[in-house]
């Protein structure tokens, strides 16, 4: 198969296995060995690379992407983010200025990053570099070193265009196509972000004979805003999402904040989050809790569920052979969302519980809750006998205890290496304490803690 994109300003024409990464084609045919191997799992951000397509830049994980998603696309490697006459790029001259390299590793994927959010004129560089890790230099300099180049103009070659391209085989342009597609090919495996799937490739050396690549499917981009909803698109990315739901979901935002990293939310999209199942994704509690619905799609055939119906049971979901994710809905409005994340880092890291709360009180009395937990048992669930004995009570401390009290009936959680059971169902009734202290206008995030 032929992959066309730009790598640092020049056209490429690549006939690769559909899984081999970006990571390994840049440093074993190219031999551009600026771009570095950490982990290979998306977690460090020594391979970052920034990525350009038709909606801007943006960095990306260069280990757990592969060749057929940058088609029609244009990369730039660490090699490209210095000029073609070996001129330094603001971020790196001010790398220099700012001591901000000691053993250097890290380097070229923190230039990748700083370079990107120089581009798209970003001065949030604690989350610009949360996915960038260092072990030896410490963060203040190269934080320092980003906000030196503020005022510093793009460079002109920084400013990718994107080559037009013909169609490629493993990435259907329609819906329509894809959906024939996949209901004829059932055993075959759907790529969308490449943030599961990649590692099933780089660390479970999975070979995967038939695949099919989301990105290039229009209809699986798409967000549609309306005043009661809020409908996207299965292949719209985390860092999409975070952007469509700022203003009317804070809470949902700020949990997606934390989720994974810039270049994690970058590539991952809501339908991977949903397919695939876990139990500790981040999206589903969030989605339960607001009341989301699932769309589905099986050749001509279409279904929708309520999401929390999705999730049968560990490792089973809802979801024939053949069919697709292609969308879900969520109310445009839940003003009483709250979301918690816990996990050991505030940044890149998976939850140990994500506990999300939408009750709804009416003068005094509870009139309606959805609570909704990942990481309490085999799939992400509400917690029922907790509903039910909040609702038609008064909202109340006393109401709150005395629901507190009925998680174990809903969850047995396990021990894992995130935390033990007791942590968790520990936490979980904790986290209602918290919500109701947020609702009554207590101080509760460690964030806003100020001296
Ligand atoms: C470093 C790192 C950090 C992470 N941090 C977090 C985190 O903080 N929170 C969190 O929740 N997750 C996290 N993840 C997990 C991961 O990002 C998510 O599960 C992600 O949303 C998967 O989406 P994707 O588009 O990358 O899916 P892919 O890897 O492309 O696919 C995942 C699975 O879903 C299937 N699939 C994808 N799209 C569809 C569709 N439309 N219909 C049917 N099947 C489909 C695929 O076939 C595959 O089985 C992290 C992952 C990494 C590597
Ligand atoms: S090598 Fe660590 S994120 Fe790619
Ligand atoms: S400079 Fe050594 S890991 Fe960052």
């Amino acid at each position: 198969m032929n992959v066309t994109f730009l790598l640092n300003g020049e056209t490429v024409k690549v006939e690769a296995e559909p899984t081999r990464t970006l990571l390994d084609w840049l440093r074993e045919d190219r031999a551009l060995c600026g771009t570095k191997e950490g982990c290979n799992e998306g977690d460090c951000g020594a391979c970052t690379v920034m990525v350009t397509d038709a909606d801007g830049a943006k960095a990306l994980n260069a280990c757990i992407l592969f060749l057929p998603q940058l088609h029609g696309k244009a990369v730039r490697t660490v090699e490209g983010i210095s000029g073609p006459d070996g001129a330094l790029h603001p971020v790196q001259q001010a790398m220099v200025d700012h001591h901000g390299a000691q053993c250097g590793f890290c380097t070229p994927g923190f230039i990748a990053s700083m370079a990107t959010g120089h581009l798209q004129g970003r001065s949030d560089h604690d989350d610009v570099l949360a996915g960038n890790l260092c072990r030896c230099t410490g963060y203040a300099p190269i934080v320092r070193a980003a906000e030196a180049t503020a005022d510093a103009p793009v460079p002109p070659w920084m400013n990718d265009s994107v080559p037009q391209v013909e169609a490629q085989p493993y990435g259907p342009e329609t819906l329509d196509e894809l959906a024939d597609w996949y209901a004829a090919h059932p055993d075959a495996t759907l790529i969308a972000g490449a943030t599961d799937v990649g590692l099933w490739v780089t660390k479970q050396l999975r070979d995967l004979p038939q695949v099919a690549f989301l990105n290039r499917c229009k209809e699986l981009r798409g967000i549609t805003q309306t005043d009661k909803t809020i409908h996207f698109g299965a292949a719209v990315t985390m860092t999409e999402v975070l952007a469509a739901i700022g203003k009317d979901h804070p809470s949902y935002a700020e949990l997606i904040r934390r989720y994974g990293s810039e270049q994690v939310r970058n590539a991952a999209t809501i339908g991977g989050n949903i397919a695939n199942g876990s139990p500790i994704g981040d999206n589903p509690p969030a989605l339960i809790a607001m009341g989301a619905t699932l769309h589905l799609r099986h050749g001509d055939m279409t279904r929708e569920m309520p999401l929390e119906d999705f999730f049968i049971d560990y490792g089973k979901q809802d979801r024939a052979p053949g069919e697709l994710v292609t969308y879900v809905t969520l109310p445009k409005k839940a003003p009483a969302l709250r979301c918690y994340k816990i996990s050991k880092r505030f940044d890149q890291d998976i939850s140990a519980v994500c506990g999300c709360f939408n009750v709804i009180v009416a003068d005094g009395i509870v009139s309606s809750a959805r609570i909704a937990f990942g990481g309490m048992a085999g799939t992400p669930h509400r917690a029922h006998q907790v509903e039910a004995a909040l609702t038609g009570q008064p909202w109340t401390r006393g109401t709150i205890t005395n629901a507190a009290a009925r998680f174990g009936e809903d969850y047995t959680p396990m021990s894992d290496m995130r935390a033990s059971a007791a942590y968790r169902s520990e936490i979980a009734q904790n986290l209602l304490h918290r919500y109701f202290a947020d609702m009554t206008g207590q101080a509760t995030s460690v964030l806003e803690v100020t001296p």
